[in-house]
């Protein structure tokens, strides 16, 4: 039985695009009950707020120095932090010269850039760009970069990973979404246990040490057990989508943790809609819950890499939908891949980065995270632009 209620004017579906703002209310993430809005006006282009945190914000992290691009026995940035979650950014650019372990939370690590070496107790993973590898709390890896210019992110989590299949079985055989089976998982090779070796214990919030007189990730000859690491690309994931339009997260999660406290989305884009305006449209209607968002493109025609966005629950981010369009004669490769995570805790900057941060979020989504000229903005925002 429907359980949708229909009230005032509704000009097009959902999915279509038209003369009015539509925006998407979700609560309890994107797992709850929901409300789509037709408006006059977009709630994301406000004129003025008492303080920067009511907004989105992003940055481009080129700009920014992670202590590991020039020191090996640096560390990762951290950029936003919140209550069992964080995300740093690192440009590591030499062997960690010691092992790590992290006690206190599990880790996405995401390659947007470069080939990697990670190592674990359970054995080695080769990474290359769009590659993520899993690592839970307490396993101890070392990672070197096998090339220069790497980037890679991290996001900390308190909750254990999952795979988004369990999310999946709630609604049955889903053949169409993610073979996990495409993972690797890490196989003990090492043919000695190597010499003494450094292990920095993140414990507490605080880096520690313990020394061994051989490489813990040397040392394991062979391990039986659930893939507690591996390592998947994103392009690896499949875009669901409808013949009209976008479909949001959770349709794109990749991992998550089942008490819901964060998800971790690959989003390609899906096959161009085959039904025309005004029922099918292209891209995201504007959009606000109670879970903090956070985005990063990994691959873009339009839109520039290495920039970082926030999108908090304060304020609806505006999306931006346009009608079908058909692909032009000879044809543009496009290879769309945004990284989404979504978080029930609130996310803050970090001060070291906090006077990085685009002047005006209002222009800098469209420019930055969008990928849009400013002469394809909705007009107030171009008004705004010119002064
Ligand atoms: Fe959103």
């Amino acid at each position: 039985m429907a359980s949708n209620m229909r009230k005032g004017k509704i000009p097009y579906r959902t999915t279509g695009v038209g003369e009015y703002v539509d925006e998407t209310y979700t609560l309890g993430g994107f797992f709850g009950d929901w409300a789509h809005k037709f408006r006059r006006n977009n709630l994301g282009h406000p004129v003025s707020w008492s303080d920067p945190r009511l907004m989105y914000s992003g940055l481009d992290t080129t700009a920014l120095a992670p202590s590991d691009a020039t020191d090996p026995r640096g560390a990762p940035l951290r950029l936003l932090e919140g209550d069992g979650i964080a995300v740093s950014v690192s440009r590591r650019a030499e062997a960690m010269p010691f092992a790590e372990k992290h006690v206190d939370r599990h880790q996405i690590r995401f390659y947007d850039r470069g080939r990697w070496l990670v190592e674990t107790e359970l054995g080695a993973l080769e990474a290359e760009a769009g590659d993520f590898v899993v690592l839970p709390r307490g396993m101890i890896y070392r990672e070197t970069p096998l090339e220069a210019g790497g980037v890679a992110w991290i996001f900390e989590t308190e909750s254990p990973v999952q795979l988004a299949e369990s999310l999946w079985d709630s609604v049955g055989f889903v053949g169409m979404f993610i073979d996990y089976s495409e993972m690797d998982v890490p196989e003990p090779a090492a043919e000695d246990s190597g010499g003494e070796t450094e292990v920095r214990v993140l414990f507490d919030g605080e880096a520690h040490s313990v020394v061994y007189d051989f490489d813990p990730c040397r040392d394991v000859i062979g391990w039986v057990g659930d893939p507690v690491v591996f390592k998947m690309s994103v392009w690896d994931v499949p875009a669901p989508g409808t013949s009209r339009g976008h479909l949001p997260p959770p349709a794109h999660a990749v991992l998550w943790s089942d008490d819901k406290s964060f998800f971790f989305n690959a989003l390609a884009f899906a096959p161009w809609p085959n039904t025309p305006a005004p029922d099918g449209s292209i891209g995201a209607p504007s959009h606000a819950n109670d879970y903090d968002e956070v985005w990063i493109t990994h691959s873009s025609a339009v839109a520039p890499r290495e920039h970082l966005w926030l999108l908090p629950r304060t304020i609806p981010h505006p999306g931006f939908k346009r009608p079908p369009a058909y692909p032009p004669n000879p044809v543009e490769p496009m290879r769309e891949m945004r990284i989404n995570f979504d978080t029930r805790s609130t996310l803050r900057w970090t001060p070291e980065v906090e006077q990085a941060l685009f002047d005006d979020p209002v222009t800098a989504l469209y420019t930055s995270f969008m990928g849009v000229p400013l002469k394809y903005a909705p007009e107030k925002v171009r008004e705004r632009a010119a002064g």
